[in-house]
């Protein structure tokens, strides 16, 4: 990263956002219709490198750790998320501003005018005392907010399935629901192994009250999750194979002590330490930092943050952040939660399906199993309409608690009332019974990336400045791994000799798999400056010399460095494939 990074006080974000729009990374959608708060479009740069990003997130998350990859519907039915909790409580804090209307969330003009750093923890009058305590005003108008009601703000956008209003639907506000409903049939691809793992990149979409900072907080946004299901009871993660990776961690205790402070040490310590309580999270924080680094990110702009018990979604038992430094501020990138059984358990509640795995015994077990078998003809004429009630209540009984049915009489609670019955009456009795297994509801870990995030962070950590020949230079230090175009190739001037070697050498390249875009506009300086500028690694230059001298050659120009060199034509296209491959270095050519 170059020194000159701050030349002048404007944010590196500010300066990206224009680079963005004038590079084709990204820009507002729907422009021509005064655009639209929340919508990004990513341009030919933009979409390339995302889709870079997702490359290397499927290989490193779906290949190489051996998992499934799906693609499911981005509308869902409303049972799905009656089940999985979001449709009663996936909400934010909303605060209208009485004069002039404008919708902010209540927890972020907390944290932008006060010292507290997550108001999204606290309880709701908290957050109201906090407002008029600070006498806070509306972002947009700067009315006072003091007295105005913080109310709930569910973030899903609802939408009908058909005509009509029969049958409501949502969009999706996270892959993750798509792999839980899907369950059922994904276990028997995993022939019921456990642990197995699914993933899934593809769009979410959440109705932010107040999107903000570009594409960091967008209303239609891309994930890629791992659903990884564990049997909590056996199953251990392979953390031999991450144990040395080194982390920046910053746990709940160093958050909440006015001294903490981040933590420097390796996923092994972190654990054997208690710093991360889970195992599995541990492992899959071990994986991506490493993954991180190779698209880009800085790593001194990095750490783990966990995340505090008021912030934590409603079905995660522990959760720590991804998060990248951003022009001070530190931003969530992806989240490690452990979901434990709850996903799972709800859709086995509240649909007709299985969401279990049965798990095969070695060898089977002989149980002792306590069951009823109650005389109607007494229970009919005692309960009426109630006695299938009894019925069930006396099966529930036998299996919570058999000593219950060692006297005379049993007692069971109906509708709050204590009945009295003969225990004789019940049928009860213990039988053994040999089993081969058990239904295991498994445990979830979830790593979860927001993909438009990582993009931006690599986008912000790459952006430099220096000077070149006395001029300013703007440059984006894109790892070849992910740049969305690997060579600029150039005919010197308007002449058809160059340009017909510059077009073989387009050709070359981009039948060795290479990203190229061919540049005749302008002096050569110029469309040095607008590759320098989408982070393009390498310039090839074909000059007068290329086509006089006895052996074609061509000037090969570095971007960070802008140091040139003259390479063969023949070799080119190789010598290229294996700098972008990683087994070459230009500096060594
Ligand atoms: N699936 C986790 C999230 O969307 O935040």
């Amino acid at each position: 990263m170059s020194e000159a990074n701050d030349a002048t006080d404007q944010p590196t974000s500010e300066k990206l956002v224009e680079l963005a729009k004038r590079r084709g990374y990204f820009f507002q959608s729907s422009g021509a219709y005064g655009g639209v708060g929340g919508f990004y479009t990513f341009g030919p740069q933009g979409a390339s490198l995302k889709g870079n990003v997702e490359d290397a997130w499927r290989d490193r998350f779906a290949v190489a750790e051996g998992n499934m990859e799906i693609d499911a519907p981005t509308i869902m039915p409303e049972p799905v998320f009656e089940a999985s909790g979001h449709l009663e409580g996936f909400d934010d804090m909303l605060i209208e501003c009485p004069e002039c209307g404008e919708s902010s969330r209540a927890d972020h003009v907390v944290e932008d005018n006060t010292e507290y750093e997550d108001a999204e923890s606290l309880p709701i009058p908290e957050v109201e005392e906090v407002i008029a305590e600070y006498e806070l005003v509306c972002p947009a108008c700067g009315a006072g907010l003091a007295g105005q009601a913080v109310e709930t703000f569910n973030l899903m956008f609802d939408t009908n399935i058909g005509p009509g209003d029969s049958q409501p639907g949502y969009l999706r506000p996270e892959t993750a629901q798509g792999i839980f409903v899907e369950f059922p049939r994904l276990k028997e691809y995993a022939r019921n192994q456990l642990p197995f793992g699914v993933t899934q990149i593809g769009r979410a979409y959440r109705n932010e009250i107040s999107p903000r900072r570009s594409i960091i907080r967008t209303r239609e946004f891309t994930q890629a999750e791992l659903e990884y299901f564990v049997d909590p009871e056996e199953d251990e993660p392979p953390l031999e194979r991450v144990e040395d990776v080194e982390v920046r961690l910053y746990p709940v205790s160093e958050q909440n002590d006015e001294d903490g402070a981040e933590i420097e040490t390796t996923i092994g310590a972190a654990v054997e330490e208690g710093i991360i309580g889970d195992a599995w999270v541990a492992y899959f924080l071990g994986i991506a930092k490493p993954w991180y680094e190779a698209v880009g990110v800085d790593m001194d702009r990095f750490r783990f943050r966990q995340h505090l018990s008021g912030e934590r979604a409603h079905y995660a038992a522990d959760c720590w952040d991804a998060e990248s430094e951003i022009d001070g501020n530190w931003i969530e990138m992806a989240g490690f939660a452990n979901r434990t059984d709850y996903d799972l358990s709800k859709h086995e509640e509240y649909s007709e399906d299985r969401f279990t795995v049965f798990k095969q015994y070695d060898e089977p077990k002989t149980v002792e199993r306590a069951t009823v078998d109650p005389d109607m003809s007494f229970l009919g004429p005692e309960f009426g309409g109630a006695a299938q009630d009894v019925v069930a209540e006396l099966e529930a009984l036998a299996e919570r608690d058999r000593s219950a049915f060692e006297g005379d009489s049993v007692e069971i609670e109906l509708e709050g009332e204590t009945h009295e019955l003969p225990v004789e009456k019940t049928g009860f009795s213990v039988d053994e019974e040999t089993i081969a297994g058990e239904h295991v509801t498994p445990h979830v870990i979830e790593p979860s990336f927001g993909v438009d995030r990582v993009v931006y962070t690599v986008l912000h950590h790459a952006y430099s400045e220096d000077e070149v020949d006395g001029e300013e230079r703007t440059y984006l230090e894109l790892d070849p791994e992910v740049a969305p175009t690997f060579v600029g190739v150039f005919p010197l001037q308007s002449d058809d000799e160059l340009e017909a070697v510059a077009n073989d050498v387009v050709d070359d390249l981009r039948e060795a798999g290479l990203s190229i875009t061919y540049d005749d506009s302008g002096n050569i300086g110029r469309r040095y400056r607008r590759q320098d500028e989408v982070g393009t690694p390498f310039c090839v230059t074909i000059d007068y010399e290329t086509v006089e001298a006895e052996e074609t050659t061509v000037t090969v120009r570095e971007r960070d460095s802008t140091d040139q060199k003259r390479l063969s034509v023949d070799d080119l296209a190789e010598t290229l494939a294996a700098i972008r491959n990683g087994d070459r270095e230009f500096e060594a050519l």
